[in-house]
């Protein structure tokens, strides 16, 4: 009796799930039409113009938490914003997507801006502060614990939990801009007098507002020896 009562609990309990899941996925189609209703209602031509070519000032590299939505964090309409995003926002030289993402930004495009924008309560930086196995995604949250080493002394130094993650998630803000300087792609950029910014932010899941962390990078010279490039 009391298994029959379980299989039939279960058997409910996962046609909820899926109604639940259906009935999400017909509200995000019903919503994409008001969406394009809403947005040419005083502008029919809203994406007959976007279509001809974008001219976004600004690169965003972001983490891929669903709670942090590039666009709408910075009110940004559809054509103002490039988009980067993987998990814990990072800016690693091998990653063939950000390369790309980041030269046909600066080369093509020719944006002012990047902003890397990191988050509190990342659940990427959050993982590299301990120690266990989450499958292949380790290999991504090494980049992040190597963060850890080169700064173990300052991140160690703070007792409190809770503050040393928000400390390690600014820190790892900071040190991916600085990797996002020493590439190839934004060293030419300089080089070659365009203008280009680079910013370190981090966003508050509990606030939604940023915080500018005031790391400003405009040329080379900023670098470190070793890193700098001349170019011929
Ligand atoms: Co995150």
């Amino acid at each position: 009796m009391k298994i029959k009562f379980l299989a039939f609990f279960i058997l409910h309990l996962s046609s909820l799930l899926e109604k639940e899941m259906s009935d999400f996925y017909k509200k995000i189609l019903d919503n994409n039409k008001k969406w394009v209703e809403e947005k040419t209602k005083h502008n029919p031509k809203f994406f007959s113009n976007l279509a001809q070519s974008q001219n976004p000032p600004l690169l965003w590299i972001g983490c891929s938490d669903s709670r942090v939505p590039a666009n709408e964090i910075i009110g940004a309409q559809p054509g103002e914003v490039f988009v980067h995003r993987n998990i814990a926002n990072m800016v690693i030289h091998s990653d063939m997507n950000m390369l790309s993402v980041v030269d046909y930004a600066v080369n093509v495009l020719k944006v002012q801006h990047i902003i890397v924008c990191g988050h509190y309560g990342c659940g990427g930086v959050k993982a590299a502060m301990g120690n266990n196995s989450y499958g292949v995604i380790d290999n991504w949250i090494r980049h992040i614990k190597s963060i850890y080493r080169l700064h173990k002394e300052d991140l160690d130094a703070v007792e409190d939990e809770n503050e040393r993650f928000n400390k390690f998630v600014e820190i790892n803000t900071r040190e991916q801009v600085l990797d996002l300087a020493k590439t190839s792609i934004v060293q030419n950029a300089w080089k070659n007098g365009q203008e280009l910014h680079l910013h370190g932010w981090v966003y508050g899941l509990n606030s939604g507002y940023v915080t500018d962390l005031d790391v400003n990078f405009s040329s080379n010279d900023d670098l470190d020896d070793v890193y700098q490039l001349y170019f011929s």
